[in-house]
């Protein structure tokens, strides 16, 4: 018998519920008669009566058996856009005010500095700021080897485009990655190979062949709270990675966008386990704090300075001196601490809404990635049911999901759609996913009763 069994007998009450055969305090059938519908053993549907109960769709009358609770109401259509497709900060925990604060006391305390041309590195006193704060995060450096660039894109766009000392020209991106790194990759047309990334992780015998035949110059890595997975390498195998990069003269990009929201103390970023000057670690303030500010930190080994520092020069000369001011400030005032611990809270709790109504709608043929942490969770649609129509339909039902096929270097990896919790407002997040799974629904039977009918479309 399956372990997941139970699952079965839980997708068919939630089955019965939409099609309306079972109401508000309706009896559910026997626990003796459904483990012999499902050919199961009894504890296996008390096990599943009880997932329902936890989640508040039925409830027990003792020596009478489970019943639907009386206010169970079907997620209905809201007339709300539903948007799991932007990936900015909850508005609801954008400190626009406190910020406003520090904007005004930063043009009080550095006046004309921070109105003129500045350090390409970026302001000294931000920098300093950043050695405690990146301490936090396992990073422990100098104000010399930080600098400031405006959004960690323009780190990546620097880093892809400048020549490094192993004199190598590949860069290996996961499969699927942040589209933004792709953009850069492609536009400037930069020799890429991709390494798959599933919920499982890497295949290490792969890494270590393209490491040591594929002329990589850096390995690109979003290491926690992937972009779009969701997913997180342990510590040994990041150590395993920064290892492997040593012995065959490879650099890392270490993305840690989203580093504040992991849940596990314990996780280290890559940086931590390098003793030999192979990580350059990029950490944006966007997704955490506010994107329109444009700031992130990378931190460099001597050895990339003066070119990254070049690089930055010819791009922009330097990032705007106002908004690192500021940030200088709300770090220096302990305000950050306060901002990422409302916002650790708030995308956990949608997290774990956003699992739990997968869990309870999705059909049993659909997988999905299940992140700790982080504010992205990825579903891979069944056979036959495409990524893009399936976005096309939640679109006419006011649902915005993501395409994966943008996140990946080549089109045909299988299909897939992101979901970001970040801008959905908790009340319907769980709707949301009762949209999504009703289309896919719908996809598969149209597709079963007709094949062509969705391949056509591409
Ligand atoms: C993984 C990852 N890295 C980097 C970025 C770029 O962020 P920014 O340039 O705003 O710092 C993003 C934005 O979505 C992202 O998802």
């Amino acid at each position: 018998m399956s372990a997941t069994k139970y699952i079965h007998i839980v997708d068919w009450v939630m089955h019965e519920l939409d099609q309306n055969r079972l109401h508000s305090g309706g009896k559910l059938p026997s626990v003796r008669s459904l483990a012999i519908q499902f050919q199961c053993s009894k504890n296996t549907v008390v096990k599943a009566l009880e997932v329902l109960k936890q989640r508040h769709i039925l409830y027990t009358k003792e020596k009478s058996g489970y019943f639907v609770v009386d206010d169970y109401k079907k997620p209905h259509m809201s007339d709300v856009q539903i948007d799991f497709l932007s990936a900015g900060p909850d508005p609801a925990v954008l400190p626009y005010e406190d910020f406003q604060h520090c904007m005004n006391q930063a043009i009080d305390r550095y006046k004309e500095q921070l109105f003129t041309y500045n350090d390409v590195k970026g302001l000294p006193s931000l920098r300093n700021e950043l050695v405690c704060y990146l301490q936090n995060l396992q990073i422990f450096t100098k104000t010399d080897h930080i600098v400031i660039t405006s959004g960690s894109q323009q780190a990546l766009h620097i880093l892809s485009l400048m020549p490094f000392p192993n004199g190598k020209k590949t860069i290996l991106i996961e499969q699927p990655t942040y589209f933004g790194m792709i953009d850069v990759l492609t536009l400037h047309r930069i020799p890429t190979i991709g390494i798959s990334l599933s919920k499982h992780g890497i295949d290490f015998e792969e890494l270590e062949r393209t490491f040591k035949t594929g002329d990589i110059k850096f390995f690109y890595t979003v290491p926690r709270c992937h972009n779009p997975l969701g997913h997180h390498y342990t510590n040994a195998e990041k150590k395993k990675i920064v290892s492997l990069a040593e012995k065959y003269d490879v650099y890392i990009v270490e993305d840690d966008y989203l580093g504040e929201l992991d849940t596990d103390p314990k996780a280290d970023p890559l940086y931590a386990h390098d003793q030999n000057d192979r990580v350059m670690y990029v950490k944006s303030f966007s997704k955490v704090f506010l994107p329109g500010l444009r700031l992130a930190a990378v931190v460099l080994p001597a050895e990339l300075l003066p070119s990254f520092s070049q690089y930055k020069f010819s791009a922009d000369f330097n990032t705007s001196p106002l908004t690192q001011g500021a940030l200088e400030i709300y770090l220096r005032n302990g305000m950050f601490h306060y901002h990422i611990q409302r916002a650790k809270e708030v995308y956990a709790t949608k997290l774990s809404l956003a699992t739990d109504a997968c869990k309870t709608y999705l059909p049993l043929d659909v997988h999905y990635t299940k992140p700790v942490s982080g504010f992205y969770l990825t579903i891979f649609l069944p056979e036959r049911v495409k990524a893009e129509r399936l976005t096309c339909m939640l679109a006419e039902r006011d649902v915005q999901v993501a395409d994966t096929s943008r996140m990946f270097l080549s089109h045909n990896q299988g299909e897939a759609i992101r979901i970001s919790i970040s801008q959905v407002d908790q009340q319907y997040i769980s709707e949301g996913i009762f949209h999504i799974a009703e289309c896919i629904k719908a996809l598969q039977q149209n597709a079963t009763f007709n094949p062509l009918s969705l391949t056509s479309k591409r």
